[in-house]
């Protein structure tokens, strides 16, 4: 068997007396696009901040293709294919969006010309090339969002962590989203999505995570976790769950 792509070693991060995550582990196969769900405070973003660099795990292991970035800086994570979305998405409002999707392209390239055409490329990607000289001030919040998203593919990804995508979409905005994490997968990015939308999660993941107060609960095809007790009792107590006869 190959080595996965991303593989999470019993990562732990406690906050003074709060244990925010304990113990997690899996691994996310290339090509995968793995979905992380967990009621509120389950500690979702702070695994996220692990695995991106935010956050250096207390103990634990982080390795891409085999090599731990575990403690590794942001930059140094981004440079070896880990790229990530924000949940509130800060593009350079003065800049315009291929100006913004060209920064990203640093890390890979010292070459404006090639970093200029790989940004135009993924204005159409967006479907934002007829805004590609509008600066990012003035789009709507949607199309930061996208933006957000073209920001990390700038990067040059092997896995993209993202966050929450469709915070504040409408559902057609949404759909549109969907769509899009599909094709970032089809241009060969593994992704891993956090997000509370349920919907979306069951759309776009071929396997789903839950996390529960900071362990893991549940690791299985989507329509599998999502009927499990433990989960079912992690999201709405224990007397929604009809007991077996
Ligand atoms: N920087 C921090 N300092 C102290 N406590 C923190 C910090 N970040 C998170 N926590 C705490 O760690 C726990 C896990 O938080 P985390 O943000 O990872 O949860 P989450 O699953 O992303 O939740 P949500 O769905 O609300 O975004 C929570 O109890 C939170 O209050
Ligand atoms: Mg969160």
């Amino acid at each position: 068997m190959s080595a996965p792509l991303l593989s999470v070693e019993a990562i732990s991060k406690r906050f003074g007396g709060l244990q925010a995550v304990k113990d997690l582990s899996f691994r996310l196969e290339e090509g995968e696009i793995l979905g992380l769900l967990g009621p509120n405070g389950a500690g979702k973003t702070t695994a996220f901040n692990m695995i991106a660099g935010f956050f250096r795990p207390d103990e634990g292991r982080v390795l891409l293709g085999g090599r731990n970035v575990a403690g590794l800086k942001p930059w140094d994570i981004c440079k070896a294919g880990i790229g990530r979305t924000f949940q509130l998405s800060k593009p350079f409002g003065d800049l315009s969006v291929v100006e913004n999707l060209m920064v990203g392209g640093f890390a890979r390239s010292s070459d404006r010309r090639r970093i200029r055409t790989k940004a135009e490329e993924i204005a159409v990607f967006l479907g934002l090339e007829a805004k590609a000289e509008t600066e990012a001030h003035n789009l709507t919040a949607f199309d930061r969002r996208k933006l957000e998203l073209g920001r990390a593919l700038s990067t040059e990804p092997r896995l993209l962590l993202m966050d929450e995508v469709v915070a504040g979409a409408t559902p057609s905005e949404a759909v549109e989203m969907v769509a899009l994490v599909r094709r970032v997968r089809e241009r060969g990015v593994s992704v891993l999505i956090v997000e509370h939308v349920m919907k979306v999660i069951m759309a776009l993941s071929d396997r789903v995570l839950v996390m529960d107060r900071g362990a893991l609960i549940a690791d299985g095809r989507p329509q599998e976790v999502v009927t499990s007790p433990d989960v079912l009792k992690a999201y709405f107590g224990e007397r929604y769950v009809v007991p077996r006869a």
